[in-house]
Formats: structure tokens, C-alpha cells, sequence
């Protein structure tokens, strides 16, 4: 079978976590290649809800190789603390996971400048998670950055550690901040040390090895291609490349390793954050979308600004990123609207566009122009079936599906696992489904 990446194709949230969960028996390992506890993934496990930040979201399932790339950084305490939940879920071994040695380290002076620099900033700020994702990126990116192997070597960590923090403290002082105490971060650090090395690895190279034994391996995205560094509306971007490219140097695996990449779209479009969302609604439509699809960031808790689908943006990210076939999650939440809205061009200074600015400032300032299909208001919430669709719900996904250039070969209906149909014939020599139906039945 085959290798794919899972990813989100517009702000993050679009339901990437229970697709991977979903999906991960037909595969032997799953491998996150980019972004850190940043994420929020949410998967339920017959009601009971578990929510991924860093781990893989296929560790759900024993025996799942669960792989951490290079291009992850790492906080060891939100790593340590998310194992240590995990554990009263679901039996996980220190062959369960495995960091690549090469992974960057978030360390506590990355959340502080970072807070420091969102408040100087005041209405333009970003309005970042606050994890130090962005600083620790600036660290690797500036040559100066700690890896997790480093944590394996006391003496070295300890020089990095310290040398480091001279220069974060003397930022600090510029920032009116208490300087942190090296000592104590070295001790602290040296301790997560201990306990995380049996999981510290060439994570590439078991890769490699899991690939040539014939095993298919799963990347599974955090984030979303509008979120990317490179693609996204910058600067209201997270620092890393959520987008298929960023597999390869996030895992150290060349792209003719993948086979096929499937992009998440919600049936609607959320953003937590600042930055621009033409489709953004702030009437009464915009908080029921909120209010039933429970749009509250899985991180942070912050609540998350609801659009209708835009189409422009989706059609972006599958052209970006190569994207196969696309997953819909989420329509269940728009079965009582009496009439839904698809974005299918935007309008800016009199003219009509229908692909996707790559400047912010335009997208700030554009209009979306929506074609209007009525609401089925029959619930596809739990149908499993295609033919069991409503088929208003099925001149929606036609429109979206037309509009974007690529169908859904999957369609999620609810929170659980069996709440999923599949277009079998779309997923065809790339998932071996028979394995997902029984991980389904066995839930
Ligand atoms: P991720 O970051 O892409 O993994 O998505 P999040 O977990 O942050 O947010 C998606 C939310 O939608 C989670 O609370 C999921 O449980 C939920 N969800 C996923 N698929 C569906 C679906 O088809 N219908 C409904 N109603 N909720 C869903
Ligand atoms: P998942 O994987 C939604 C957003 C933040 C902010 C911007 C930069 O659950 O889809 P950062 O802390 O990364 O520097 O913040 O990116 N953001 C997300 N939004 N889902 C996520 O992850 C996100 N991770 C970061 O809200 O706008
Ligand atoms: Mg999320």
C-alpha cells in the first residue's frame, strides 16, 4: 500500500486528528514532520475525548511505530506531561515513539520572549499559541538553536545551555524581563534529559528502514497550508511548513516516498488568531456555525472566528501542495442552516479574481463572491453510506468539489470514529481499508 500525507488545507482545526486516528491501522507507522505543541488534535475514543499536541495522533493504536521528525520542535516538559497522560489512555512503550536527535528544543525563554514581543506588538499582533514556537524556529534557523540529542550529552547541553542564555537574558533586560538562572534551566533540562532519552533517535533512518521493509507510512500534518511560513497569509503564520514539501525535510525522506497526498477540508473555514479571513462572518450565522461546531481552539481554548468555505483559498492548497484527493470534515454541522454559502472568487477593485492573492494586504482587503446552495436540513450526522446522503448535501459537495479541482474520497460526519464514509473507489491502491473498517469495528 502506500505512503500519504494527511494535512490541512486551510487555518488548522480541520479535523486532522480523528482522520489520522481513523486511518492510522492501515499503516505501520505514523511520522509528524513540522510545528510542535502548537497543535491541538482531537480524537474521541468511544466518548472519552484525548487531544494530541505533539505525539503522532496514530499512539491510539498499539503497535504504531509513532514518529516525532527532525523539522518538530520539541518542549521536553509538554513532550513528558503528554506521555504521561497518554499512558492512562492506552499502553505506550518506549518503542511506541520515537524524537528525532535532530529535532530543535523549545526552552522556556522562547515562551517568554515570545509573550514579551506579542504584547510590545499590541493590535497587530499575531496571536500565537505563546508556546516559543516561532522563537525556537528563529534559533534553529539563526545556527544557534539546542537539539534533543543535545540532551543525552550533559556536559555539551550544559555549554548550550549556558552560552544561550547569556544572550536571551541580555534581550531580556532590553524587554524590561527577570534573567533566567542557566543553573537551574541546565538542572531542569538535564533531568528531562534522563527520562527522555530511550526515545531520542535517528528518527530518518528508522524511517528508511520502515519503508524498505514495505511498511506504508502515514505524515500527518499540524496546522494548515494558509498557516505555512512560505504559503500562508505571512506574517500571520506559524514559523514552519505545514505543506507536503515539508515532509521531506522535516523527516529526511525524498518526495518520491509519497504516494499520494490527501488534504483535510472543513465544511466551513475557522481561524484562531489574527490576520485575514475574507469568508469571516461576525453575524447571528457565524456564531451558530461557532456554537454547533463547538469552535473552540483545542491549545488554547481561545474561541475561533467562523467563515463559510472559501473555495479560492482550498483551490490554493490543493495546487500548493499536490493534493490527491481532499477529506470533508465536519458538514454535520450545517445540517439545520437553511441556505450555505461557498466563496468561489473574491472581488478587489472592480475586478473579479479567482485565484488566491499571495499578498496579505490584498487579502485584506477583498470581498468573497458566494454562490448559494440551499441547506438540506436532513442530518448527514452519523451516515456512513454515500447513497444515504441527503442529496442537497450532495449538490454541496459537487459545487465544492467542482470549485476546488478535487473530490473527497472521504467524508466525516461526526466526532467518533465510525461516524465516516468512504468513496472507496477514490482511495483505491492507496489505503488498505479493509484494515480501517476493522480498527473501526474493533473500537
Ligand atoms: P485538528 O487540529 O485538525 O486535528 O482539529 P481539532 O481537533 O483542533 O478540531 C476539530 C474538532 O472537530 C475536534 O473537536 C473534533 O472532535 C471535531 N470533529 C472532527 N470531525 C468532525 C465531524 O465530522 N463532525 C463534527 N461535528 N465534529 C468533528
Ligand atoms: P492544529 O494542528 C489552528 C495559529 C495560531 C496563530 C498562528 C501562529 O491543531 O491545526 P504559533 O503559536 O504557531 O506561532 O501561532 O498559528 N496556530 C493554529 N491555529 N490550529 C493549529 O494547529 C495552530 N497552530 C498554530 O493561533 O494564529
Ligand atoms: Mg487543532
Amino acid at each position: 500500500m502506500a505512503n500519504i500525507v494527511i494535512l490541512g488545507t486551510q487555518w488548522g482545526d480541520e479535523g486532522k486528528g480523528k482522520i489520522v486516528d481513523l486511518l492510522t491501522p492501515a499503516f505501520g507507522a505514523v511520522a509528524r514532520y513540522q510545528g510542535g505543541h502548537n497543535a491541538g488534535h482531537t480524537v474521541y475514543l468511544n466518548g472519552r475525548k484525548v487531544v494530541l499536541h505533539v505525539i503522532p495522533s496514530g499512539i491510539l493504536h498499539p503497535g504504531t511505530l509513532c514518529l516525532i521528525g527532525n523539522g518538530v520542535v520539541i518542549d521536553p516538559r509538554a513532550f513528558l506531561d503528554e506521555l504521561e497522560a497518554l499512558k492512562s489512555v492506552v499502553p505506550v512503550g518506549e518503542d511506541s515513539i520515537a524524537v528525532s536527535r535532530t529535532a530543535h528544543l523549545i526552552l522556556p525563554y522562547h515562551g517568554l520572549l515570545e509573550r514579551a514581543a506579542e504584547a510590545a506588538l499590541g493590535e497587530k499582533k499575531i496571536g500565537t499559541t505563546c508556546r516559543g514556537i516561532g522563537p525556537a524556529y528563529e534559533d534553529k534557523i539563526g545556527r544557534r538553536g539546542i537539539r534533543a540529542g543535545d540532551l543525552c550529552d550533559p556536559a555539551l547541553l550544559r555549554e548550550k545551555i549556558f552560552r544561550n542564555t547569556a544572550a536571551k537574558n541580555e534581550i531580556a533586560a532590553l524587554w524590561g524581563l527577570e534573567p533566567l538562572d542557566p543553573e537551574k534551566l541546565f538542572a531542569q533540562y538535564a533531568d528531562y534529559g534522563a527520562r527522555m532519552a530511550p526515545y531520542i533517535k535517528d528518527v530518518s533512518r528508522l524511517l528508511h528502514e520502515t519503508l524498505r521493509a514495505g511498511t506504508p507510512v502515514l505524515f500527518e500534518g499540524a496546522q494548515g497550508v494558509l498557516l505555512d511560513i512560505d504559503h500562508g497569509t505571512y506574517p500571520y503564520v506559524t514559523s514552519s511548513n505545514p505543506t507536503a514539501g515539508g515532509v521531506c525535510t522535516g523527516l529526511g525522506v525524498g518526495p518520491t516516498v509519497i504516494d499520494a497526498v490527501l488534504g483535510v477540508i472543513k465544511a466551513y473555514t475557522t481561524r484562531v488568531g489574527s490576520g485575514p479571513f475574507p469568508t469571516e462572518l461576525f453575524d447571528e450565522t457565524g456564531k451558530l456555525l461557532a456554537r454547533r461546531g463547538d469552535e473552540f481552539g483545542a491549545t488554547t481554548g481561545r474561541p475561533r472566528r467562523c467563515g463559510w468555505f472559501d473555495a479560492v483559498a482550498a483551490a490554493y492548497a490543493c495546487r500548493i501542495n499536490g493534493i490527491s484527493r481532499v477529506i470533508m470534515t465536519k458538514p454535520d454541522v450545517l445540517d439545520e442552516f437553511p441556505e450555505i454559502k461557498i466563496c468561489t472568487a473574491y472581488r478587489y477593485k472592480g475586478s473579479s479574481l479567482r485565484d488566491y492573492p499571495v499578498e496579505t494586504e490584498v487579502l485584506e482587503k477583498v470581498v468573497p463572491v458566494y454562490e448559494t446552495v440551499p441547506g438540506w436540513k436532513t442530518p448527514v450526522r452519523g451516515v456512513r453510506e454515500f447513497r444515504d446522503l441527503p442529496a442537497g448535501f450532495k449538490d454541496f459537495l459537487k459545487l465544492v468539489e467542482d470549485r476546488i479541482g478535487a473530490e473527497a474520497a472521504m467524508i466525516s460526519t461526526g466526532v467518533e470514529r465510525r461516524e465516516t464514509l468512504f468513496r472507496d473507489d477514490l482511495l483505491a491502491g492507496w489505503i488498505d481499508l479493509a484494515a480501517v473498517r476493522k480498527g473501526i469495528a474493533g473500537a
